[in-house]
């Protein structure tokens, strides 16, 4: 069966650094292209997404599925984080996946705290930083990791996790990683809310207030042609209604640098926003073309 058909069967999962070298090197050796989308699992629609593009990018396509400890603090959701590999390995059937690569955590760390880690620097510290210290050097040393072990020619990441993506676009090209970063829009459920494996946390009524995160990014948007106050002020009047939200930050970034934008900027910019719902961490993002 040529890759090309769409099969039936959940893909194979490989567990070792050696066995997806050995895959990646025979795919490589016949002239095909690889693709890789990072994940923690716990899969949805939004990595699906990532899945297909990925699919009509590269000849293969693999999957990582770690739930990275590096990137997580120690009052953080480690040990809760959803894990379900084999409804994840279902959910990929009829997307094109060659692999999914699900390693033990001793098989990426088997040094353990020896590790050499990167790290992301001032930007690394700032907004989801801030809250929660060391999660983007976590963040960059687990994908170094694995852009070592893929080499893929493109890999693809969420713009909903849009720090994320400038912290590791530019990890790629100041340690002149061989691969091209590719980013996806956000996918979002039917009432705005970014699609989150932390979503399955909430309960109804914490689920119902959330609505308020995608409904300030777009209060901002609409009110974005009046200036940066007017978005600030529009965003954080929609989330002043739901109680349930602890507002953590809402920031209004420039894309290029991920600094703060001036009060009088014009054109680009990137809004931020943390919250808190219940017990949940949520994040969302979008651009809003300041006039
Ligand atoms: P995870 O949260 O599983 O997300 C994996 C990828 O899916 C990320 O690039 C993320 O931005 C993207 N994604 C998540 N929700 C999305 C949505 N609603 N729409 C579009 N894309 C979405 O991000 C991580 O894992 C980890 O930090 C990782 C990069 C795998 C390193 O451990």
């Amino acid at each position: 069966m040529s890759h090309d058909d769409v099969s039936a069967a959940p893909p194979v999962v490989i567990d070792t650094v050696a066995g997806v070298r050995s895959a990646v090197e025979a795919w490589r050796a016949s002239g095909e292209t690889v693709a890789l989308v990072p994940t923690m699992g716990s899969l949805h629609a939004g990595h699906l997404a990532l899945v297909d593009r990925a699919a009509a990018l590269a000849d293969r396509v693999v999957v990582s599925v770690f739930v990275n400890p590096l990137q997580f603090g120690p009052s953080e959701d480690f040990e809760r984080y959803p894990r379900s590999l084999d409804a994840d390995r279902a959910l990929l059937v009829g997307h094109g996946v060659d692999a999914v690569f699900a390693p033990h955590a001793d098989e990426m760390y088997p040094t353990g705290a020896a590790l050499t880690r990167v790290t992301a620097g001032e930007i690394g510290r700032r907004y989801e930083g801030a809250a929660r210290p060391g999660h983007f050097d976590g963040v960059l040393t687990v994908v170094a990791k694995l852009l070592g072990i893929v080499t893929p020619h493109v890999v693809l990441f969420g713009e909903k996790d849009a720090q994320q993506v400038f912290l590791v676009t530019r990890m790629v090209r100041d340690l002149d990683i061989d691969t091209r970063v590719e980013v996806v829009d956000t996918v979002r459920d039917h009432d705005g809310l970014a699609l989150s494996s932390r979503n399955a946390y909430l309960d109804e009524r914490h689920r119902r207030a959330a609505r308020a995160i995608p409904a300030a990014i777009e209060a901002a948007q609409s009110a974005a042609d009046r200036g940066i106050d007017a978005a600030l002020a529009a965003a954080q009047s929609a989330l002043a209604g739901r109680p349930e939200v602890d507002v953590d930050y809402v920031a209004v970034v420039d894309p290029a640098t991920f600094d703060l934008v001036p009060d009088d900027h014009r054109g680009a910019a990137r809004m931020l926003v943390a919250a808190r719902v219940g017990d949940t961490r949520l994040i969302d993002t979008a651009l809003i073309p300041l006039a």
